[in-house]
């Protein structure tokens, strides 16, 4: 857990739940350059994803619509792209509009297609400059001509660039890519092209929008919610999860390198022991 005073761990003993201080490295009052500089000596996570969620409850806390605290977060959506290139990360994936989104009152639907509208226009010198390929996972079609139109020449704009993969996922859901996953199977098999015995998570894995990208490695989720919500539900399988308070538009640069410095003190077995970890015996991370 990231608190405004650092990182917090839990653990269980016999006297019940103790809180204990994260080790020194993502401690503040460090500046932020120093953690940055920190977090790029060491293993850094190939793929982030990004539950960005308080827009709203920033909002409400200033009595202004909620539309404002998603144009807020469009502020921190730039500053957490610019610090994940700073570090050199392969890939970045925020989910920035649910297949569920869709429910929310119409004008809050709206405001947040012009916001995407706007945001694709004005980000689009930067993410050419600086070499990111921007690609977009979800129900794409569902989206108006006004999102759709900048995000899919944005895109082929893009495409050749090798810098950072931005990934937004947008009228997405984990269920829904899951079960056109199955669909596309299931089609195969009836034309005779697939022999279900034979089937394979790559199979799979080739079925899902977030085909090509690396491997998973760290979802993180403002607001202090600490659920997943349909996103990236296969590939969150052997993700790190962080869980901080922060609402979205407070989580800006720091926020995020001491996100990502809380991920390099865990230790990943997948499935595997502690003790085989330490010693040097490979351990085998899915894909
Ligand atoms: C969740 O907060 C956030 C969203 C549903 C939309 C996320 C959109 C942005 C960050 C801005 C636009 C995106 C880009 C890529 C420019 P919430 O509204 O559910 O907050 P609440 O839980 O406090 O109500």
């Amino acid at each position: 857990m990231v608190t405004s005073a650092g990182v917090l761990h839990a653990a269980v003993d016999g006297r019940g739940l103790r809180l204990y201080r994260a080790a020194p490295m993502t401690h503040p009052p460090n500046p932020p350059e120093l953690l940055e500089e920190q977090v790029k000596q060491r293993p850094l996570p190939r793929h982030v994803g990004i539950i960005m969620d308080g827009n709203g409850r920033w909002a409400e806390e200033r009595g202004l619509p909620r539309l404002e605290g998603h144009r807020e977060g469009s502020i921190s959506v730039r500053e957490v792209t610019r610090a994940a290139r700073r570090l050199g990360m392969s890939a970045l994936t925020l989910y920035a509009f649910s297949s569920q989104n869709w429910a929310r009152p119409a004008e809050e639907v709206a405001g947040l297609m012009d916001l995407l509208r706007e945001y694709l226009e004005e980000e689009r010198p930067e993410i050419l400059e600086n070499n990111i390929r921007l690609h977009a996972i979800g129900e794409l079609d569902r989206l108006p001509r006004l999102v759709r139109e900048p995000l899919e020449r944005l895109r082929a704009d893009s495409a050749g660039n090798t810098g950072m993969v931005l990934t937004l996922a947008l009228s997405y859901g984990g269920r829904e890519e899951l079960l056109r996953a199955a669909r596309a199977l299931a089609e195969a098999a009836v034309r005779g092209e697939l022999q279900p015995k034979a089937l394979t998570e790559v199979d799979l894995e080739r079925q899902l929008w977030t085909h090509g990208l690396p491997a998973l490695d760290l979802v993180i989720r403002t607001s202090g919610e600490q659920r997943i919500s349909n996103f990236l539900l296969w590939q969150a399988a052997y993700a790190e999860l962080v869980f901080t308070p922060a609402l979205w538009p407070d989580f800006r640069a720091p926020a995020f390198l001491s996100c990502v410095a809380e991920y390099q003190q865990r230790e990943r077995r997948y499935g595997q022991t502690s003790a085989q970890v330490k010693r040097d015996d490979p351990v085998r991370a899915p894909a």
